[in-house]
């Protein structure tokens, strides 16, 4: 069975607008693909390893083209498990809203535990690889304001923040569904919840 990872980046639960919108994808995905296995991985809920300077070590050893060994090896477990964790699935279904017009510190953390030299990527003479090859993500977000058009596009650090990292490690195909302005006025984040619910429809359809 394939598997689609759903990462989760706010705490929110049954308030959040971000997971009304991917709910809907997930109940049109469930039903058009029941070959695929849905592995939720709740960021706000999980105890993510932090990283200490053992762990930075560990990092600057692979970067320098060694492995790893005795106690950075010990030191690297949980990171390792996270990292086997995002590679084991096929696919990326990522819940987050925007938070100081990038993403959770949460989503921060986990990026900074799995994008790591040798599992997510390698130099080469010809610059660095991507090591996720072939996966699709999907990002759903909502946003307070409108980073849509104008001055406000400028301020918006989260799709090419995470558009950026993710094609790092060679993951290009990424679609997002943007469910925004939330925070003006419940009229307004009422008709963009429900337009945002129906993109992402459409989008697990197409998967
Ligand atoms: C800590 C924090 C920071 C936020 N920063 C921004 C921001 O920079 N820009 C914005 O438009 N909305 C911001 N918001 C509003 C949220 O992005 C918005 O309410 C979103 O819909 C919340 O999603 P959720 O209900 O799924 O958690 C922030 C909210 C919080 C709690």
């Amino acid at each position: 069975m394939k598997k689609l990872l759903h990462i989760i980046a706010t705490p929110r639960g049954e308030e959040s607008r971000t997971l009304q919108v991917s709910g809907k994808f997930l109940d049109t995905f469930k039903e058009k693909h029941a070959d695929w296995v849905v592995e939720e991985l709740d960021l706000t809920r999980e105890v993510l390893p932090s990283l200490t300077v053992k762990r930075v070590d560990g990092k600057y050893v692979l970067l320098g083209g060694k492995d790893l060994f005795g106690g950075l090896k010990e030191a690297w477990e949980d990171i390792i498990l996270h990292i086997e964790r995002f590679t084991s699935a096929d696919a990326y279904l990522i819940s987050t809203p925007m938070w100081n017009f990038s993403i959770p510190y949460t989503l921060k953390q986990y990026i900074d535990i799995i994008v790591q030299p040798k599992y997510l990527f390698r130099y080469t003479a010809g610059g660095v690889e991507g090591l996720v090859k072939n996966k699709k993500m999907i990002v759903i977000a909502s946003r307070g304001g409108d980073y849509n058009s104008g001055t406000m596009r400028a301020f918006d650090f989260q799709e090419p923040y995470l558009r950026a990292v993710f094609g790092f490690v060679g993951i290009t195909d990424i679609a997002f569904v943007i469910a925004q302005p939330m925070d003006m006025g419940p009229d307004m984040q009422k008709e963009k919840i429900l337009l945002a619910q129906k993109q992402a429809q459409e989008l697990a359809a197409q998967f």
